[in-house]
């Protein structure tokens, strides 16, 4: 097992006793991540370090000391995916591991001495997490923390109350085809005023009644929307009322019924590809997979600069779309928790193109 050790200057001392108690052990490579020396340092700094390395692998473990402990464990666990537990005696560090599946703990050098801290290090590599109740509880802090994440990498969702108020309204089962429809509308074009904050502008002098005046117009190529068949037409709409000389793409694909792959039917983008932002539009990112196929497809005719903007997404859809495009922005109103058995979204809203549409 790998075991990330990290301090500050109030567990510098205890750090540096500890490696050596634990190079003792032949299951554990530790590796340190400072600090080197005793010079004063910010426990964040060396937290959020190991944090992150810990989060991304769940073969590897932390260790976090500071002073007391207690500065360690609260920024170790504002990272997604820490669950950090701050031990005094070997009780705590037994149920660390065996209830809450802790992949860090933190000590504190100015609270236990090293025989103890050895023995609490020790208890927590030890004793295996016990599963069960309290995996149901870990998925409930789990959830929490999906549903409620904010901003990863080119993850971002866009939680301002107008959209969050519309999106309630939008998931009631009791909603009817017309507000739905209006509401999906509305969403978007909020959504994409959000996104547009960074549109590239330039600098035009324009004659008022009364003299001339310096303003900013969107400089470049107009951007471009691409509706996902056949939700996304319900997004089209009001977006470009909001964006009226943007330019609209139109991708049709289909799944084969025998290789279950996406097959593409139609494709007909505006020129200049390349200088040219799009926003792909799917009311429901749920697998994932017709808008990574459309990405794919935009960035085979040379399109760089994609941006995926859906209502509701499932962390299925976010990860595929991630794996195969790091580059591509997704935008949503809201992440839900999983797909069911047939592919839709829990707890989401249902069909969108169903609701849009009144096919149902
Ligand atoms: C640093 O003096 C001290 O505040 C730090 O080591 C830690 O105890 C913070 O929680």
């Amino acid at each position: 097992m790998i075991v990330l050790i990290g301090s500050d200057h109030g567990g510098f001392e205890l750090k540096e006793r500890l490696k050596v108690e634990l190079a003792k052990r032949e299951d554990v490579e530790i590796k340190d991540f400072g600090i080197y020396s005793l010079e004063t340092a910010d426990y964040p700094d060396i937290a959020f370090k190991v944090a992150e390395e810990v989060a991304k692998d769940p073969n590897k473990r932390g260790i976090l000391i500071c002073g007391s402990g207690l500065g360690m464990s609260i920024a170790a666990n504002k990272v997604n995916g820490i669950y950090a537990a701050r031990c005094t005696d070997t009780y705590c560090a037994k149920v660390a591991s065996k209830d809450n599946n802790a992949n860090i703990i933190t000590l504190g050098g100015r609270v236990v001495g090293i025989e103890l801290a050895t023995d609490i290090v020790n208890t927590w590599l030890d004793t295996p997490f016990e599963g069960g109740r309290h995996q149901r509880r870990l998925n409930k802090i789990a959830n929490y923390e999906r549903s409620h994440k904010i901003e990863e990498g080119n993850f971002h969702i866009i939680n301002h109350p107008l959209i969050q108020h519309k999106l309630s309204i939008i998931r009631d089962k009791n909603t009817g085809t017309k507000e739905f429809r209006e509401l999906v509308g509305e969403i978007a074009s909020l959504m994409v005023y959000e996104i547009t904050r960074d549109l590239s502008t330039e600098e035009r002098e324009v004659e008022t009644p009364i003299g001339p005046a310096k303003t900013r117009v969107i400089s470049g190529k107009k951007l471009v929307l691409i509706p996902i068949l056949r939700a996304g037409l319900g997004m089209t709409e009001s977006v470009l009322r909001l964006i009226p000389n943007a330019r609209v793409g139109h991708i049709g694909i289909y799944r084969d019924p025998k290789t279950l792959q996406p097959v593409e039917y139609y494709c007909k983008l505006p020129p200049d590809v390349e200088e040219r932002e799009f926003f792909i539009l799917d009311p429901m990112l749920a697998t994932g997979g017709s808008a990574a196929y459309a990405a794919t497809l935009l960035k085979k005719h040379g399109a760089k600069n994609i941006k995926i903007v859906c209502v509701i997404a499932a962390p299925e859809g976010v990860k595929k779309v991630q794996e195969i495009h790091p580059d591509v922005e997704i935008f949503t109103a809201a992440l839900d928790s999983h797909l069911n058995d047939h592919g839709y979204i829990v707890p989401g809203l249902g069909d969108a193109g169903d609701r849009i549409f009144g096919t149902k």
